[in-house]
């Protein structure tokens, strides 16, 4: 390296590359690798993208070896602690925590668009009432594109606007919708008095017949894992909206996609995974068993809920989902159930483990939502759902971000090329 602000490639005394670096303002620089091809003919090589950043972004920060997570610089601890999800919503979308008459306004935003449009209800029709809710959120939010299309103008901020505050709204409604339907109970309409959180339980857990009751311990222990889920920097979900939206898509489609990718068990569908397998493993005597089988390298099993490809130390949000999962226990003294036993006895043996000390996977913040979705009462197939109605928040302010970077171009990979060399295709005899 000759200058600090610049990288330098050299092939013995020739330099073939002068790299920029670029300084954020926190976290570790970046070489700038754009001039590498024209200047070199070589392109960089990053299968899982583990030391390649896609974009600027002025929205979270996480430093991964500290288990340090900001929003807009806030610290996840303290916005966990005092604030609600609609004003970490406001937060991400707008820079800045809002004022007591800007949450008003936006709070009557988002409730005013929690109704979908009566048509929507028709997808649901389509659907086997045993298909998977994910599969069914896929194809009922990919359909809001359809109603919100043509009056739609992507490069206006306000058109912007309105459709992070419409997804918002109607996310938390399809998520319970998908439910009713695979119950074969009738859909429940928003009430408007609620808050976001009373809202979408009662959608949920209501009937026409049998009212809903909050418990302000449950609501708040969903208002947190909503904000806990709510962005989580260039993700794999959150990049596949970018690279979807870079193309200049509609935004209700692009949101899709990003519910497509997060339902993959690596990501957010590894709340539903760690039921599956703590109910799989059964009693605490099994457990042993199956810590050797996560060991074991010719065995795929993996101990769902530990791990995560950016905390190598801890995830504050586990720390804060594991003092919710308590609180919430307690609440309905559950803490004695066999599943919840069972749960607490896995961590405690994984986190004396050396295998798992030595790798660092620790419990991830799956692992204790899973266990308090689990105890609110939300069924197993719903629970990535309920991490997609938090991170969609995350992903149209990514979306908004990136359509507004005047940097912004269509995300196009290159490749290493392995397959056959040019040759020509076999002439047959006539
Ligand atoms: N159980 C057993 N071994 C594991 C686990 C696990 N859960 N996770 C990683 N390892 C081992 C892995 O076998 C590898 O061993 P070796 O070095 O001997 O080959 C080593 O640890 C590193 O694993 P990796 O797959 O290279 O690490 P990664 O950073 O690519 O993967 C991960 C991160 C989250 C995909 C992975 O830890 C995993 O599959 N965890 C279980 C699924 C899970 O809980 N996912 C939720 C993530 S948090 C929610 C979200 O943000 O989406």
């Amino acid at each position: 390296m000759t200058n600090p602000q610049i990288l330098s490639l050299n092939d013995q005394d020739k330099t073939l590359c002068e790299l920029p670096i670029l300084t954020g303002s926190t976290g570790p620089d970046v070489v700038d690798v754009q001039a590498l091809y024209k200047n070199t003919g070589m392109f960089t090589y990053d299968p899982g993208f583990n030391s390649t950043a896609s974009c600027r972004s002025s929205i979270t920060f996480i430093d991964g070896d500290l288990g340090v997570l900001l929003y807009r610089g806030y610290p996840i601890e303290q916005l966990a602690e005092h604030c609600t999800f609609l004003e970490v919503c406001h937060l991400l979308l707008n820079g800045e925590l809002p004022n007591e008459e800007e949450l008003k306004e936006f709070t009557h935003h988002v409730t005013m668009h929690t109704m979908v449009h009566d048509q929507l209800t028709n997808f649901f029709k389509g659907f086997r009432r045993d298909a998977h809710p994910m599969a069914i959120m896929v194809g009922v939010v990919g359909a809001l594109s359809a109603f919100y299309h043509d009056t739609l103008d992507i490069r206006t901020k306000k058109d912007r606007e309105i459709s992070a505050i419409r997804l918002i709204a109607k996310v938390p409604t399809i998520v319970a919708m998908c439910h009713k339907y695979s119950v074969g109970m009738p859909f429940m309409y928003p009430q408007n008095k609620l808050s976001y959180v009373e809202n979408f339980l009662r959608m949920m857990l209501a009937t026409p017949c049998d009212d809903f009751v909050p418990n302000p311990v449950l609501v708040r222990a969903l208002d947190r894992i909503l904000i806990l889920h709510a962005d989580h920097e260039q993700n794999a979900s959150t990049s596949t909206v970018r690279l979807a939206g870079s193309s200049g898509a509609n935004p209700f489609a692009c949101i899709t996609a990003g519910i497509a990718c997060l339902w993959g068990a690596a990501h957010g569908g590894a709340n539903e995974a760690v039921l599956t397998m703590l109910e799989k493993i059964g009693d605490v005597s099994r457990i042993p068993e199956f810590i050797a089988k996560a060991k074991d390298k010719n065995d795929p099993f993996r101990l769902m809920g530990f791990g995560h490809r950016v905390y190598k130390n801890y995830d504050p949000r586990a720390t804060l989902m594991r003092e919710t999962c308590h609180e919430v226990l307690n609440e309905l003294d559950l803490h004695d159930l066999k599943l919840f036993k069972l749960a607490l006895e896995l961590e405690r043996i994984a986190l004396e483990d050396d295998y798992f000390i030595q790798k660092k996977l620790y419990p991830n913040v799956d692992f204790y939502s899973g266990i308090v979705l689990h105890a609110l009462g939300i069924p197993t197939n719903m629970f990535t759902a309920m991490f997609a109605m938090g991170r969609t928040v995350g992903w149209i302010a990514h979306w908004d971000e990136m359509i507004a970077d005047p940097e912004q171009k269509i995300g196009r990979p290159r490749q290493l090329y392995t397959g056959a060399k040019p040759r020509d295709v076999p002439i047959k005899a006539k």
